[in-house]
């Protein structure tokens, strides 16, 4: 097991009224999972991966990840934990613009550790056909440019674990299937991928599919 959540939950308030956006999720994740999880928008998918990558903190329950409760650690080793590895790609664009592809990729290493990773960033731009566009701006990057910058920022760390929300939301059918694939090749080298998307179709690489609905999570 590479992740395992127990009565994990989050409630948010609105209106002067609490709600659970995630409610009592058990979750168990193998090394060789690819779960695909869908739901409406709202339905707390983003709450939840926010959850298992540290982003923000569980109200009550357990995040088991290599040996390690996730929700007993403080800010600093959470913070450490995240960048070394848990690969994770925000929902929407999540590059920083003032910086070039490259130094993106290396960002997250950089945060914790001070050896020279640029080789190993190029290597996975490489990998993801974008090797050419190593000194551009975000800016200047179509969107499915952009998610692959993303996933290769994510595997800089070579994480255990990639978990994605939305990573093909807003890119054309094309774009999607390419993802969908970059996502497949990882997986089949030995990484575990959770991935979250508001569409009703599943890949057919991922090996289950969980549904999220009003804050609990379904097996389908
Ligand atoms: N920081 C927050 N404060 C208050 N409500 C929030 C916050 N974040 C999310 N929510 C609410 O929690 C619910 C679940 O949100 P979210 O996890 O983003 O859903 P999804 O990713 O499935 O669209 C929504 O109703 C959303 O408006
Ligand atoms: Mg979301």
């Amino acid at each position: 097991m590479v992740l395992q959540t127990m009565g994990l939950t989050k409630s948010y308030e609105r209106r002067g009224e609490r709600f659970l956006a995630a409610d009592n999720i058990d979750l168990q994740v193998a090394a060789d999972d690819f779960i695909c999880v869908t739901g409406e928008s709202g339905s707390g998918k983003s709450t939840l991966l926010n959850m298992l990558t540290g982003m923000i903190r569980a109200d009550s329950g357990a995040i088991l990840f290599d040996g390690e409760d996730l929700c007993k650690l403080g800010d600093d080793e959470l913070a450490h934990l995240r960048n070394g590895k848990i690969g994770y790609i925000p929902q929407g664009n999540s590059l920083l613009q003032n910086f070039s592809v490259l130094d993106n990729v290396c960002l997250p290493w950089y945060l914790t550790r001070k050896d020279d990773i640029k080789n190993t960033a190029r290597a996975l731009l490489l990998k993801m056909g974008i090797a050419d566009l190593e000194r551009e701006s975000p800016r200047n990057l179509s969107g499915g440019e952009s998610r692959r910058v993303a996933i290769a920022r994510s595997l800089i760390a070579s994480p255990k674990i990639l978990i994605a929300d939305e990573p093909t939301g807003d890119l054309d059918p094309r774009n999607t299937d390419e993802v969908i694939r970059l996502f497949a090749e990882v997986h089949s080298q030995g990484v575990a991928v959770i991935i979250v998307t508001h569409e009703r179709q599943v890949p057919s690489c991922a090996n289950r599919h969980l549904m999220m609905v009003c804050g609990r999570l379904h097996a389908q």
